[in-house]
């Protein structure tokens, strides 16, 4: 067996790459919070040790965007110093890492997508302390894929979707910004992505393969937009829904600002590896399917 060590196995992504089934006999360990803190870089070098994987994968993050405003020493220990430890300990151990980023390192100002070396330019906590994160592993280990993703939604943990059927069965009407795009991702589509991008690299490790690389959902959208595909689907489903209204980023104030475009181009990671960007609307009717199911959590 082939190990991939995943740390954060306990959020979003995590679960869903510990839960999946992966190709080329690769197998995933989990190690959430409780089993390796990852601001704790002797227990990282630890459970790295005692596992011997072939490779590392780090969903484990701060991603609470609103609140690390309030609390930005446990966002930078997170995001950036367990991407540190992590990439320290691969480091000493020749091991190669695939980590997860955001589309949140940019500020939004850009017409078009961004390209992965478009320059960065966080505006808030999260995106900054994701971004040191992001040059922590450049500086210490060269063989490392930093995988760039936004909007992440899925069965586990909390999304946007579960925000707007909580709240879609609550309220008559709700408002939603319009004015910010981006790329819905479902959980699960990137743990198949980190899935074919570890067993390439364990396969056969090019340069090509190594460095920054954008995976979003297609096609862009607004969260207004987002917003109405998910109360289509649960009207049809029989839910009650609210009526939606379309506002501005600037009649909803949040303590992080947020870009007001972070669609991220895919092009990289398609000719590096011939990995296409998931179909977000068919993802969502796979989430809703799995949520209205007994047994969802
Ligand atoms: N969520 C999004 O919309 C979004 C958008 C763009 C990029 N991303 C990136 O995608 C990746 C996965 O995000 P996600 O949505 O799966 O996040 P998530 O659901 O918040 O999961 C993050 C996991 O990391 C764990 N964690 C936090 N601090 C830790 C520590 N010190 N040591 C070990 N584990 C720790 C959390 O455990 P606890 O629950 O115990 O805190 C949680 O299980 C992250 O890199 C994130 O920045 C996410």
């Amino acid at each position: 067996m082939t190990a991939i060590l995943v740390f954060g196995a306990a959020g979003q992504v995590g679960r869903e790459l510990v839960d999946q089934v992966w190709p080329d006999g690769l197998q995933a360990i989990g190690l959430d919070r409780a089993g390796a803190d990852v601001t704790d870089r002797a227990a990282v070098t630890r459970a790295i040790a005692a596992q011997r994987p072939a490779l590392v994968v780090n969903a484990a993050a701060y991603t609470a965007v609103d609140k690390a405003e309030q609390e930005p020493a446990r966002a930078w220990a997170v995001n950036r110093d367990g991407a540190a430890n992590l990439a320290a300990a691969c480091a000493a151990h020749d091991l190669p890492l695939v980590h997860l980023s955001t589309d949140y390192v940019f500020d939004g100002a850009k017409a078009g997508a961004y390209d992965e070396d478009d320059p960065v330019c966080p505006l808030g906590v999260y995106g900054a302390s994701k971004e040191a994160g992001e040059a922590a592993i450049r500086a210490v280990l060269p063989r490392h894929v930093i995988l760039r993703t936004a909007w992440v939604f899925g069965v586990h943990g909390n999304n946007f979707v579960k925000t707007m059927l909580r709240l879609g069965a609550e309220r008559a009407e709700l408002g939603i910004v319009a004015d910010q795009r981006g790329c819905p991702t479902e959980a699960a589509d990137i743990a198949r992505a980190v899935a074919r991008v570890a067993a390439a690299l364990l396969r056969t490790p090019e340069a090509a393969r190594l460095g920054t690389f954008n995976y979003v959902g297609a096609p862009p959208t607004t969260w207004h937009g987002f917003a109405t595909a998910i109360f289509e689907r649960a009207a049809a489903a029989g839910r009650k829904v609210p009526a939606l209204r379309a506002i501005a980023t600037a009649d909803y104030p949040t303590p992080a600002r947020r870009p007001a475009n972070s669609v991220l181009a895919t092009g990289k990671l398609a000719r590096a590896y011939a990995i296409a960007p998931c179909d977000w609307p068919v993802a969502l009717d796979r989430v809703l399917g799995a949520l209205a199911a007994p047994a969802s959590a």
